[in-house]
């Protein structure tokens, strides 16, 4: 279908994924074990790592880890990249395991196999003019940092994160201009596991603990950007946020209150620490719900110094839905979503997970995020989580896919003509890869097909789905036709 949407030219259409959640070759060539390797698969696999007894122990009698197997992407780089360069791509959002280049995360030398595979997959995107854009920390920190030091709370991975950040953009950062440094740090809130490597035996239910390892994040982030700008000045250093639209369920003012704090305390906090540079006004008013004040925490004024000094260049996004608030108790019909879930919103329609569908809420997120923090936006994760089917004739007619992007893509083109500064779209799991929150293979978001399922079988055949076609088609006519 013909659009009249003008993408800016240089728009970085492309796709993204998750070192963790596609490479497999877990244990090769020195890499050193990272969180997600002691996740379970399958659907309780939160609720095991939420255990008062979880000691990341990876117990193979008792569970399957997919994140071990990935979709073989470590061996398959090279024609899973030529597939993205079919589709067009501009830009390839991919992750480094930081344990493949510090196995422990505490070494003082890197190891150079690992950053020898970063390196031919960087080449292999730039032999297609794909730029690439890494995230530094994508839910996979080395096992040993949370394991042995009880992660993020710990100041001591601050330097540990800036020994790994400054390897890797002093290796690849001659070539590589993004960077993102931790995928969506605000989801921490609802699961400190996943960015922070904090479970309750390690402190995970005390948010408090939370707080602090954002605080050593936020520094860690800044480091970063200082290190970048130093070594490059072309390259750009984001932050990650997920994002999802909160609504007030009411014009009941308790709702829109309540509505504002959650706006504040889960979309923005991260984001107005890493984009302006200082913690917010209502820092108060957020660290007192949880009993605790600022000077409990161990902040020092250095540390406040990096972050005002190395702000973030750019914002990114995930965006998958929107999420309702209700205090008020007249509804309390709870709703599934990304990491995160809230109250059901009546107007909308959910995917196959319970995760509400809502384009206009992305072009919502853009206009805020615009005119709060006056940056570009790059919208590095969106997507549909659907069980695909193979017809007789092997084909996946995935037209589902094709609607949730198409009407997500028209909001982007209509936050353009609002006014905001959008510069790229990846959605997520271009290619089927293993699900962060359940670990299924059979939760699909790509246009590619692999021949996988939740058990680990499979021939690993990659497969164009239909939406292969036309998300070509829409990088082609620079989203003319969708
Ligand atoms: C985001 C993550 O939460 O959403 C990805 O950054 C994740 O790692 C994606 O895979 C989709 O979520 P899920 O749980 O369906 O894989």
């Amino acid at each position: 279908k013909k659009s009249n949407y003008e993408f800016p030219k240089e728009f970085m259409w492309g796709g993204a994924t998750a070192a963790n959640q596609l490479e497999g070759g877990f244990n090769q060539d020195g890499r050193g074990l990272s969180i997600a390797d002691a996740l379970p698969g399958g659907k309780q696999r939160f609720e095991v790592v939420q255990s008062p007894d979880f000691k990341w122990q990876i117990d193979e009698q008792k569970y399957n880890y997919p994140n071990h197997l990935g979709i073989d992407h470590y061996h398959n780089y090279r024609e899973d990249i030529a597939l993205f360069a079919e589709m067009g791509f501009r830009s390839y959002r991919f992750s480094i395991a930081w344990s493949r280049i510090y196995p422990r995360g505490d070494e003082k030398e890197p190891n150079q196999s690992g950053l020898k595979f970063y390196g031919a997959i960087i080449e292999e995107c730039l032999k297609y003019k794909i730029e690439p854009v890494i995230t530094l920390s994508h839910y996979e920190m080395p096992l040993t940092l949370a394991k042995d030091y009880g992660g993020w709370k710990n100041r001591q991975l601050i330097g540990f994160f800036e020994r790994y950040a400054k390897t890797v953009i002093e290796s690849f950062g001659d070539k590589v201009h993004y960077f993102l440094t931790f995928n969506e740090i605000n989801s921490a809130m609802q699961h400190p596991v996943m960015g922070q490597g904090l479970v309750p035996s390690n402190g995970g239910n005390d948010k408090q603990n939370v707080f602090q390892a954002w605080h050593n994040q936020f520094v860690a982030s800044a480091k970063a950007v200082e290190i970048a700008h130093h070594f490059n000045s072309k390259i750009k250093v984001g932050c990650m946020l997920l994002y999802a639209t909160s609504y007030a369920y009411n014009s009941d003012p308790r709702n829109q209150l309540a509505n504002l704090q959650n706006n504040q305390d889960f979309n923005y906090f991260c984001g107005d620490v890493q984009i302006r540079g200082q913690y917010p006004a209502y820092t108060k008013r957020l660290f007192s719900k949880y009993g605790f004040e600022m000077s409990d925490l161990e902040i020092t004024e250095p540390d406040l110094q990096q972050i005002k000094n190395y702000p973030v260049d750019f914002i990114s996004i995930s965006y998958y839905m929107s999420t309702v608030v209700e205090v008020t108790g007249i509804s309390n019909e709870q709703v599934a979503g990304n990491l995160m879930g809230g109250v059901r919103n009546p107007f909308l329609k959910v995917n196959d997970w319970d995760w509400q569908i809502d384009p206009t809420g992305l072009r919502i997120a853009l206009d805020e995020l615009y005119d709060r923090y006056q940056k570009p936006i790059f919208v590095v994760e969106n997507g549909l989580g659907a069980k695909d089917k193979v017809e007789d004739n092997g084909k996946i007619y995935d037209d589902y896919r094709i609607d949730y992007l198409r009407s997500h893509i028209k909001a982007i083109g209509d936050a353009i003509s609002d006014g905001a500064d959008i510069i790229g779209y990846t959605p997520w799991g271009c290619i089927d890869l293993v699900s962060a929150s359940t670990g299924q293979m059979s939760k699909r978001y790509g246009m590619i097909y692999v021949d996988l399922d939740d058990q680990g079988n499979g021939t690993m055949k990659r497969t164009k789905k239909k939406s292969f076609e036309w998300y070509k088609r829409v990088i082609d006519t620079n989203g003319r036709m969708l």
